[in-house]
């Protein structure tokens, strides 16, 4: 499984630019961006100048997650950078299709997200275009949270072809719950000891 490490726990720029330089040297696969609005979710982290100047100091895969009403503003000002996957979630109000077409134009991956208490139903007329599905197992808008196992029984629905993401309350105790999954994400539990808390997920 590949593991895809969250800095939002990371408080200030300047802790999470401390944080991306240890990543950097360590067996993390992604560096995972959570950027919210304070709109989509109620929370706000990263601006686009700190999230472009991070993604710049980041030498590692690097995956954006947006949590954010309007998405393409943050795609326009984040397609040249070194950008493996931008996740966008299937709640916003808007015209999905085109905002996936458009990162795939760009030669980027495309992850679509769904929440914790979303109908699993609305991700599927998108399954066939999309290179990966984000399972929210917490809700999202904020780190540190509990991991959901109600999640398990929402995948049920979907074809084992399609690459799974979790994101949200993953430790050493519930990644065993989502052995099958393509990448974890996990944020609070890494950064408490980054190499050694890796390793632990990997294993
Ligand atoms: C939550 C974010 C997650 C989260 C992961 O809205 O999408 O990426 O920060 O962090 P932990 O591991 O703290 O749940
Ligand atoms: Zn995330």
């Amino acid at each position: 499984m590949k593991i895809a490490t969250s800095i939002l726990s990371a408080k200030s720029f300047k802790e999470k630019l401390g944080v991306i330089e240890k990543l950097n040297s360590s067996d993390t696969d992604y560096i995972h961006f959570d950027v919210m609005d304070g709109k989509f979710v109620s929370n706000k982290s990263l601006c686009i100048p700190e999230l472009v100047k991070l993604i710049k100091a980041s030498t590692k895969k690097n995956e954006v997650h947006l949590m954010v009403e309007n998405p393409m503003k943050y795609i326009e000002q984040i397609k040249n950078l070194n950008v493996d996957r931008i996740i966008v979630h299937v709640e916003i109000n808007q015209a999905l299709n085109k905002i996936i077409d458009y990162i795939k134009s760009n030669n980027i991956n495309v992850g679509l997200a769904i929440d914790l208490n979303t109908n699993i139903d609305y991700v599927k007329p998108y399954l066939k275009k999309i290179d990966l599905l984000l399972i929210m197992s917490v809700k999202a808008g904020k780190g540190g949270q509990q991991f959901q196992t109600q999640v398990l029984d929402k995948i049920k629905k979907i074809p084992d072809n399609i690459k799974l993401e979790f994101d949200g309350g993953i430790n050493d105790e519930t990644v065993k719950f989502i052995k099958f999954a393509d990448t974890a994400v996990s944020g609070t539990y890494i950064l408490e000891n980054i190499e050694e808390n890796i390793r632990k997920l990997k294993r």
